[in-house]
């Protein structure tokens, strides 16, 4: 428990699971009131439940990151209950594991549009209650695939690729108004996305992690805690790697 979020509103996408849901939990530990959303309304209503029983403020709602309105009436929750919006992270993201031949046009097209399209909608959703704000802080989640290249992962990496650079544009276009945007480029993190790339792969990044282990996902929301706090204030347009000295190879 601390006080490095305290006063800030927080809107969270893919919150109902893994990295999404430690990082809402972190940052209600930290003081901030967060809006948790997701397409998995259940679980994601359970971890919503399970910090507001601690007496952290934080409420959840059905956000699918490809529909604009989903975005909107997410954004207006975060105001109506909250008062404001301060923060926006952008987690939600799917994986796509194909080489060029492989992949299919529907998986490419679903990829880009949960894991490009959706942070593009989130933030044009979002800047606007920024800005009404005073400014805030807005975090994509890309991953190291936003950065090097890995074998099959053509879509994921297209749109983590994309994430990064959006990141910087975004910074630059609204550093004027006091909106900082970051993308945040995890290693290989132990959650439920990861399971789906199945023992090989994790051997393998385990093994070519120096770190020799994957994060678990509270790891990289302290990360995420800082890019939100004031302490990053100074902090524009840039990436923060937490990925157990993967890209430093
Ligand atoms: N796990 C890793 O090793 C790793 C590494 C680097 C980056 N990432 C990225 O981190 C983010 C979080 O992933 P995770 O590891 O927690 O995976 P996860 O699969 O556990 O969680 C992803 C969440 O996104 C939600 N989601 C999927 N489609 C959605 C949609 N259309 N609208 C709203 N929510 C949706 C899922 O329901 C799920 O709750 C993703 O963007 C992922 O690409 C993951």
């Amino acid at each position: 428990m601390g006080d490095r979020l305290s006063g800030k509103v927080a809107l969270i996408s893919g919150a109902a699971r893994g990295q999404g849901a430690a990082h809402a939990e972190r940052f209600a530990e930290e003081g901030a009131s967060v809006v948790l959303g997701d397409v998995r309304d259940e679980l994601g209503e359970g971890v919503a439940k399970a910090i507001s029983d601690r007496g952290l403020a934080a409420v959840y709602t059905h956000l699918d990151v490809t529909r604009t309105a989903d975005w909107q009436a997410a954004v207006a929750l975060a105001e109506e209950r909250f008062g404001k919006l301060d923060v926006l992270v952008n987690n939600a993201g799917i994986l796509g594991m194909a080489s060029v031949t492989e992949e299919t046009e529907e998986h490419w097209d679903k990829v880009i549009a949960v894991n490009q399209t959706g942070v593009f909608l989130g933030m044009k959703a979002a800047i606007p209650a920024l800005r009404r704000a005073g400014g805030g802080s807005i975090i994509n989640t890309s991953s190291i695939w936003g950065m090097v290249g890995a074998e099959d992962y053509i879509s994921y990496q297209a749109s983590k690729g994309a994430v990064t650079l959006m990141s910087k544009s975004a910074a630059l276009t609204y550093a004027g108004d006091g909106i900082r945007v970051n993308s945040v480029c995890p290693g290989w993190v132990l959650t439920p996305m990861n399971d789906e790339e199945g023992p090989e792969v994790a051997e393998f990044l385990a093994e070519a992690t120096p770190l020799k282990r994957g994060a678990q996902p509270g790891e990289i929301s302290h990360g995420l805690v800082y890019l939100a706090s004031d302490e990053a204030s100074f902090v524009t347009g840039t990436e923060l790697v937490i990925d157990g000295g993967f890209i430093a190879q």
